[in-house]
């Protein structure tokens, strides 16, 4: 921790997790304090921690909370360490990451709190380098498919540091463009119905000075067809073995409009993103949030008291309509063109 400021997006701070809230942001920059399991998951499903590869930090952070609680110097109380990472791992169910960040830090039970912290600590530095690795990877993906000139980039949610240990997945490569002046302007879509875009992107964008343009969801098919995209930068939540990825719903209707106008659409996430138990897409839980996110909007009722509605918080691109996926490790071709197979997602590359 540096000051009343974190360097990244969560952490640990004697017996305790810390994190950004993110639901304050950009208003206000705030700090949590969770020092319990129920806290911590709490985090998760209100989004105050939010983002595939945090989430699995959080989940891992949190397990080792639970042996600190359950542990009384000599011996573990594993059932009760086991019935909190139940909890943690099913607080939302679209990212793996959350599964695997609480299953690797509970393999590390036999060595106590604090192998299991160890474990969780050395998580956070992996999710550091993973994020460099990935993030140069896509940059020069992005440098070879978009000519000689910088781009124009169009991303949805936030996939930065708020979503990650350091940097970010598809963010990351955009401010790694951007430190290698390939950047002309990002278009954020603003991302309902809980504005991650508006609200997260656009704030570290304007952080690190990148250029950039605020837009609605339903723009981005039109700044395709006029020409102002050169290039699709995604994260993901999920991605079965033949490709198909889960991410932020609007992502198939941005890859549809990608295709349809010939603009490249890249996944940038982790390995620990990969789901090697999914044949494709279809297996994959896609969360259902509240009705108030979308009868509302920024706290005032905006539609009818008591209307009906369909509110998923992802959807599933099926792999055809991606050119590249990147990881820390490779770059996949799920369309089979290129340097990469689809075979090759059938295991995580440890
Ligand atoms: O509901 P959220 O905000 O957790 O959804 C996040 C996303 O969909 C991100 O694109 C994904 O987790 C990748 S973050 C590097």
């Amino acid at each position: 921790m540096a000051g009343n400021r974190l360097t990244t997006s969560l952490g640990w701070d004697d017996g305790a997790v810390v994190a950004v809230d993110q639901r304050a942001l950009p208003h206000e920059y705030r700090l949590l304090r969770l020092e319990s399991v129920e806290h911590l998951v709490e985090a998760i499903r209100s989004l105050a921690i939010r983002g595939a590869p945090a989430i699995g930090l959080a989940g891992a952070l949190g397990v080792a909370l639970s042996v600190r609680r359950h542990s009384n110097g000599r011996t573990v109380d594993v059932r009760a360490v086991h019935h909190d990472a139940t909890l943690l791992a099913e607080a939302r169910p679209t990212a793996v990451n959350l599964r695997w960040g609480v299953s690797r830090a509970l393999r590390r039970l036999p060595d106590g709190p604090e192998g299991v912290l160890a474990e969780a600590l050395a998580m956070l530095d992996e999710d550091a380098a993973t994020n460099r690795s990935a993030a140069g990877r896509a940059a020069d993906l992005v440098i070879s498919l978009t000519a000689d000139r910088p781009a124009r980039i169009l991303t949805h949610c936030n996939t930065g540091r708020l979503a990650t240990a350091a940097v970010g997945t598809a963010l990351g490569a955009i401010l790694e463009l951007a430190g290698r002046g390939r950047v002309e302007e990002v278009l954020v879509d603003e991302t309902r119905p809980l504005l991650q875009g508006a609200r997260l992107t656009t704030w570290e964008l304007g952080e690190a000075g990148v250029p950039h343009r605020l837009c609605v969801d339903a723009a981005a098919a039109a700044a395709m067809a006029r020409g102002l995209v050169d290039c699709v930068l995604v994260g993901a939540d999920r991605i079965a073995v033949n490709g198909d990825v889960a991410n932020k719903i609007g992502t198939y209707g941005l890859a549809l409009a990608a295709a349809r106008h010939g603009v490249p659409f890249i996944v940038v996430a982790p390995e620990s993103t990969c789901d090697p138990t999914l044949a494709d897409g279809s297996g994959i839980v896609l969360e259902e949030r509240g009705p108030e996110e979308v009868t509302g909007f920024g706290g005032v009722q905006v539609a009818p008291a008591r209307s009906a509605v369909f509110n998923p918080a992802f959807d599933v691109t099926p792999a055809e309509l991606i050119t590249a996926i990147v990881t820390e490790r490779r770059v996949i071709r799920p369309q089979g063109d290129g340097d990469g197979d689809r075979g090759s997602l059938a295991e995580r590359v440890a």
